[in-house]
């Protein structure tokens, strides 16, 4: 890869891997939804907004596109986990068919929150979708289309940041270590 940022390690993924592995999420999903009537696509802010847009333009089923954020404290081994709702969904759920979209299963602990949070709103269903999950999910929270498994470092582009820097690199890298501890 020419002109790598410096405070990137390697490309992870590379762009021609993400849009071919988006489109295969996308069968999957029209595979298992072709029957309803439509789907609500959840992406979680900020990280999932590029993830979304592609899976969202792929997907040749009926669809509604909405959002939330959460914030998080702290993203150590030994931090609580503990999630608060920033922003919510701007139409009820009740008796649709929901996908959660993210692009990072890390810990866990957010899409964990998000999955019981929206549950109590009695959807018809709901199912997950994450571009990438890492080794660590201590949570083990089943990811019912996922993109990618990866290694437990820190990994920026597509979505994802290190302090809301290269978040919209066209790939997923490993961003060097020096560059979030100096
Ligand atoms: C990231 C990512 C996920 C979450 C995953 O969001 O987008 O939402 O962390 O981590 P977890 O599995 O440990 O809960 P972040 O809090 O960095 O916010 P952002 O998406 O706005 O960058």
């Amino acid at each position: 890869m020419t002109n790598l940022h410096p405070d990137l390690a390697r490309v992870i993924i590379s762009a021609e891997e993400i849009e071919a592995r988006v489109a295969g999420l996308a069968v999957e999903i029209e595979t298992d939804y072709a029957d309803v009537e439509r789907v609500i696509l959840v992406g979680i802010l900020k990280g999932a907004f590029i993830f979304l847009a592609d899976l969202a333009r792929e997907l040749q089923i009926p669809h509604i596109v909405d959002f939330m954020a959460v914030s998080s404290y702290g993203k150590t081994a030994t931090s609580t986990g503990a999630v608060r709702l920033v922003l919510d969904l701007r139409e009820p759920i009740e008796n649709e068919h929901v996908i959660l979209v993210e692009d990072i299963v890390d810990t866990g602990h957010t899409l964990n929150y998000l999955y019981h949070t929206l549950q109590m709103r009695n959807p018809a269903s709901i199912r997950t979708c994450a571009l990438t999950r890492k080794d660590r999910d201590a949570l083990n929270i089943p990811v019912d289309y996922l993109g990618f498994e990866i290694p437990d470092v820190w990994v920026v582009g597509y979505g994802l940041d290190y302090a809301d820097k290269h978040r919209t690199l066209p790939y997923v890298a490993e961003l060097k270590p020096e560059a979030y501890t100096k």
